[in-house]
């Protein structure tokens, strides 16, 4: 039985597609997953297909139907903003409570796998005092911090390892997906991070062409769990 929080240095990084590739292989290997992204902005009911609740869904073999939508993001808002503006605009509010309640309830059923996407960085707000950072600390799961491969990676990357380590959250595996058309290298990025975040594991994925998910460094992601 495994339960991870897939967080990373911002948004558009790769949350959604290491997780979906992570899914892809442990389902390949008969393993029985579940998955949920909590809280999800920018979300588009006409759209969903397109969300990361329905790639999630899609990865997980569910039906895209507003139950099962309603089953792995109970929170969603409109505005593809950060939450807590979100949800401002949107007149409501993200319970942090019913927020983490909905969480722990998820990990106590869970059977084998179970993948938990966060929202942005590891620290974007959800409401007026409570980030990210305080959601990991309260279901207290190891952590996959999804990085990208741009100049400017290392500052980031580094950061945020600092803050998870200061936060006694366990990394189980930091993921660097490859930034197009970045001048720093794939393989460069991945080892300088090796360097700093000693005694974690680094994983180096490159850009996948299209749709594919499937790579040998995605089978290895998905050994974690
Ligand atoms: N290694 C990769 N290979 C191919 N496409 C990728 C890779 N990493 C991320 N992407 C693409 O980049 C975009 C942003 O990634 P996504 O997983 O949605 O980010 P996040 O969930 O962190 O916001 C998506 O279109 C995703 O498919
Ligand atoms: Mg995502």
């Amino acid at each position: 039985m495994t339960a991870m929080f897939v967080t990373s240095t911002g948004t558009d990084i790769g949350k959604t597609f290491v997780a979906r590739g992570m899914i892809r292989q442990l389902r390949s290997r008969g393993r029985a997953v579940e998955a949920l992204k909590p809280i999800v902005t920018g979300f588009d009911p006409h759209t969903a297909h397109v969300s990361d609740t329905g790639r999630l869904l899609s990865a997980l073999g569910r039906a895209l139907t507003p139950k099962e939508i309603a089953e792995i993001s109970p929170y969603r808002l409109h505005q593809p903003l950060s939450p807590d503006l979100a949800a401002r605009l949107e007149g409501t509010s993200i319970d942090f409570k019913a927020l983490n309640a909905f969480c722990r309830n998820a990990i106590s059923r869970h059977k084998d796998a179970l993948i938990i996407e966060g929202i942005g960085g590891i620290m974007v707000p959800l409401d007026e005092r409570h980030t990210v950072l305080d959601w990991m600390i309260e279901i207290d799961l190891p952590v996959i911090l999804v990085a990208g491969s741009y100049v400017g990676t290392l500052s980031h990357t580094l950061s945020a390892l600092d803050v998870l380590d200061r936060n006694e959250l366990k990394v189980a595996a930091v993921v660097v997906s490859e930034t197009p058309d970045s001048a720093a290298t794939l393989v460069d990025t991945a080892d300088t991070i090796r360097r700093f975040a000693k005694n974690i594991e680094v994983f180096a994925l490159p850009r996948l062409p299209g749709a594919t998910l499937d790579h040998p460094v995605m089978a290895a992601i998905a050994d974690v769990m």
